[in-house]
C-alpha cells in the first residue's frame, strides 16, 4: 500500500489544471462536485456483503478444517496484536439474528461466501464431506429466502484448505484448477437449487499479490516477480472450468449466472496533457482490473502486461516471460465465461510515468509498471491508510469496464469505507458522506449507460479485517469484540442506506439532507447507550478480575485450611485431654 503522500506545490497547482482539464472527457459531463438527484433503475437490488473467514468464527467446530488463513493469523507477528478470526463475530451461530439485521435493512440481497474447508476438510471431495457445514450453509440460504433475500454466494473469498496449501503449494499448483472445480460442482449440487448468483473468486489480485508476491496476506509467500502471475493464471483457469461446469451440467435447470469479483482502484493521469502518464494511468488500472477481466472477456492478458512484462524479463536475461501464456485451445475456453462481472471498489490514486531499473533481484509485480501512485492530501481518508475517498474514481472506473469489456452485466459487489478509532463511534458521518457520494457517482454512471444492476455495500458488519485484524471497522453495524456475545449496533448510516434503498435512490436535497441529519441525531442516543454499556462491561471485567483471586483465597481457606485446622484442634485436644487424664492416675 502506498503512504500517505505529501504534496509539492507544484503537484497541487498540476492537479488543479488536471481537475479541470479532465472535463472534456466524455464520461465526466458533469463536474467533480455537482451532485446527481433521481432514482435507479426499477428493480435494482440492493445489498450488503460479508465473508466466511472475516465473520464466521467457530474456526475448528463441527468437522471444519484448517484453511490457510486459520494458520496464517496463529502465527506471532503477521497480523495487527495478534488478532485471529477464530471467533470473530461469531456468525456461524448467528444467522437468525444477522438475517433480521439484513430485514431491517430492507436488502434485496446478502452476499456471504463459502468456506471450502467447511465443507471439504482437507479441501478435496474424495476425501470427506463435512454435512455439518452443508447444513449451515443450508440453513442460511433458506433463511434468507423465506425473507425475501436474495443470496449471493461468494465461492472464494480466500479461505483455501490449509492441506492442499501444504501439499501442494497452493495456487502456485495447476492442480488446483481440479480441486477447485470438484469444490464449485458441490455447491452447485447441494445448493444450485436455492442459489441463483454465483461469484467464483474475490478479488483475486489480493490472492495472488498479496498471497504469493509480497507475502502480506495468506499463505504468506514472498515469490517476487514470479509468484503473483503463477498464481493468477491458475485462478483465470480454475474460473474459466468452474463456469463451463455451470454451463454444461446445471444451468439449463438451475438458471442461475456465474460471475467473479474484480477489485480495482482507479488511475488518474497526473497530467493528461502528457501522454506518458496517460498511458501510465491505463497501465495502472490494466495490471489491476485487467489483468482478470482481460482474458476472461477477451481470451487473453491486456497487451501492455504482456509487452512490459515480456520487455523487463528478456532485460533480466531470462528465457521466456515471468507472465504465463495461455494455448490458443485455453484461450478460446476462457473468453467469454462471465455471466456478470462483479466489481469491488474503493479508492482512486494519480498515476505518472516512472521507469523501474529491471535487474532480475528486483523484479516484482509492482516494478513491472513503470509508474508512480500518487495521493490528493486533500483527499478525505478516515480510515485505512490506503483508503482514500474520491467519488468521481467509481464513475471512471465503471464507464471504463463499459468500454473494455463490450458493456457486461455489472453487480458492484464491494463499496465502504472503515474508520480507525480508539474509542466507540456509531455516529459514523463520513461514513454517510462516503456513501452518498460514492453512489451517486454509480447513479451517474448508470446515466453514462453502464449495465449496473446492483450495489452491494461492503460490509453489513465490522469483522476480521485480514492483517490489519480488528483494527479497522468497515462495518455498517458496530460489533462490541470485547464481549463474548459479539453484540451487533446499527452506526447511523445504517438509517441513511436505509432511506436509500427505501427511495431506490436521492429524491432532492430537502429530503436527502434530512435523511443525513435525522440518522446522526438518533444516533447519538444510541452512542450514549452503547457506551455506558461499554462501561458496564468494562467495569464488571475488572471487578471480575479483582473478584477472581480473591474467590479462589476463600475457596483455599474453606476447603483446605478449616477443615485442617478443625482436625488439628480435635487432635491436639485429644492428646492433651488423655495427658490430663495419665496424670490424675
Ligand atoms: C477487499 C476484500 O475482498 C474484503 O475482504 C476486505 O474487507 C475489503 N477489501 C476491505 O479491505
Amino acid at each position: 500500500m502506498l503512504p500517505r503522500c505529501a504534496f509539492s506545490v507544484c503537484h497541487v497547482l498540476m492537479l488543479v489544471l488536471c481537475l479541470s482539464a479532465a472535463e472534456d472527457f466524455d464520461w465526466t459531463k458533469n463536474d467533480h462536485g455537482s451532485f446527481y438527484y433521481g432514482t435507479f433503475p426499477a428493480g435494482f437490488s440492493w445489498g450488503a456483503g460479508s465473508s466466511a473467514y472475516q465473520t464466521e468464527g467457530a474456526w475448528d467446530k463441527d468437522g471444519k478444517g484448517l484453511s490457510i488463513w486459520d494458520v496464517f493469523s496463529h502465527k506471532k507477528g503477521k497480523i495487527q496484536q495478534n488478532e485471529t478470526g477464530d471467533s470473530s463475530c461469531e456468525g456461524y451461530y448467528k444467522v437468525k439474528d444477522d438475517v433480521s439485521l439484513i430485514k431491517e435493512l430492507k436488502l434485496n440481497h446478502y452476499r456471504f461466501s463459502i468456506s471450502w474447508p467447511r465443507l471439504l476438510p482437507t479441501g478435496i471431495k474424495s476425501d470427506h464431506i463435512n454435512e455439518k457445514g452443508i447444513q449451515h450453509y443450508d440453513q442460511l440460504i433458506d433463511h434468507l429466502l423465506e425473507n425475501k433475500i436474495t443470496p449471493i454466494v461468494t465461492l472464494y473469498h480466500w479461505d483455501l484448505p490449509q492441506v492442499l496449501q501444504e501439499k501442494y503449494g497452493g495456487w502456485q499448483n495447476i492442480s488446483m484448477v481440479n480441486h477447485f472445480n470438484e469444490f464449485a460442482n458441490l455447491c452447485f449440487e447441494r445448493f444450485g437449487n436455492r442459489v441463483k448468483y454465483w461469484i467464483t473468486f474475490n478479488n483475486p489480485w489480493s490472492v495472488a499479490v498479496e498471497g504469493y508476491e509480497t507475502g502480506e496476506h495468506a499463505p504468506g509467500l514472498k515469490l517476487r516477480g514470479t509468484g503473483a502471475y503463477r498464481a493468477a493464471h491458475h485462478i483465470i483457469k480454475a474460473h474459466a472450468k468452474v463456469w463451463h461446469t455451470y454451463d454444461t451440467q446445471w444451468r439449463a435447470k438451475q438458471k442461475g449466472l456465474v460471475g467473479i469479483s474484480l477489485s480495482g482502484d482507479w488511475g488518474e493521469p497526473v497530467d493528461i496533457s502528457n501522454q506518458k502518464d496517460i498511458e501510465a494511468a491505463e497501465r495502472y488500472v490494466q495490471f489491476y482490473l485487467g489483468w482478470f477481466a482481460t482474458p476472461i472477456f477477451h481470451g487473453d492478458y491486456p497487451q501492455v502486461m504482456k509487452d512490459f512484462i515480456g520487455k523487463k524479463s528478456v532485460q533480466q536475461g531470462l528465457g521466456t516471460s515471468r507472465l504465463p501464456t495461455f494455448s490458443p485451445q485455453e484461450k478460446s475456453y476462457i473468453k467469454g465465461t462471465c455471466d456478470f462481472l462483479g466489481v469491488g471498489h474503493f479508492t482512486t490514486r494519480y498515476i505518472t510515468q516512472k521507469n523501474n531499473p529491471s535487474s532480475r533481484s528486483s523484479s516484482s509485480y509492482f516494478s513491472d509498471r513503470d509508474l508512480a501512485e500518487l495521493v490528493d492530501p486533500r483527499w478525505p481518508d478516515p480510515g485505512s491508510e490506503w483508503l482514500y475517498s474520491v467519488p468521481w474514481g467509481f464513475r471512471r472506473l465503471l464507464n471504463f469496464v463499459k468500454t473494455q469489456y463490450g458493456n457486461p452485466m455489472i453487480y458492484v459487489t464491494e463499496n465502504g469505507v472503515s474508520e480507525k478509532m480508539l474509542c466507540t463511534e456509531l455516529c459514523d458521518d463520513w461514513r454517510i458522506q462516503y456513501y452518498k457520494d460514492y453512489i451517486n457517482e454509480m447513479l451517474k454512471a448508470i446515466k453514462d449507460g453502464v449495465n449496473v444492476k446492483g450495489y452491494t455495500a461492503w460490509s453489513l458488519l465490522d469483522k476480521f479485517e485480514w492483517d490489519e485484524g480488528y483494527s479497522e471497522r468497515f462495518g455498517l453495524y458496530y460489533v462490541d469484540f470485547r464481549n463474548k456475545n459479539k453484540p451487533r449496533y446499527p452506526k447511523a448510516s445504517v438509517q441513511f442506506y436505509k432511506r436509500i434503498i427505501s427511495s431506490n435512490g436521492f429524491p432532492n436535497q430537502r429530503e436527502v439532507e434530512n435523511w443525513r441529519r435525522k440518522a446522526v441525531e438518533t444516533c447519538s442516543s444510541s452512542n450514549q447507550l452503547l457506551a455506558a454499556e461499554e462501561q458496564r462491561s468494562t467495569a464488571a471485567n475488572i471487578l471480575r478480575l479483582i473478584h477472581d483471586p480473591l474467590t479462589s483465597h476463600m475457596e483455599m481457606v474453606t476447603e483446605i485450611v478449616v477443615p485442617t485446622v478443625c482436625t488439628l484442634s480435635i487432635l491436639l485436644s485429644a492428646i492433651f485431654l488423655m495427658f490430663l487424664l495419665r496424670r490424675r492416675n
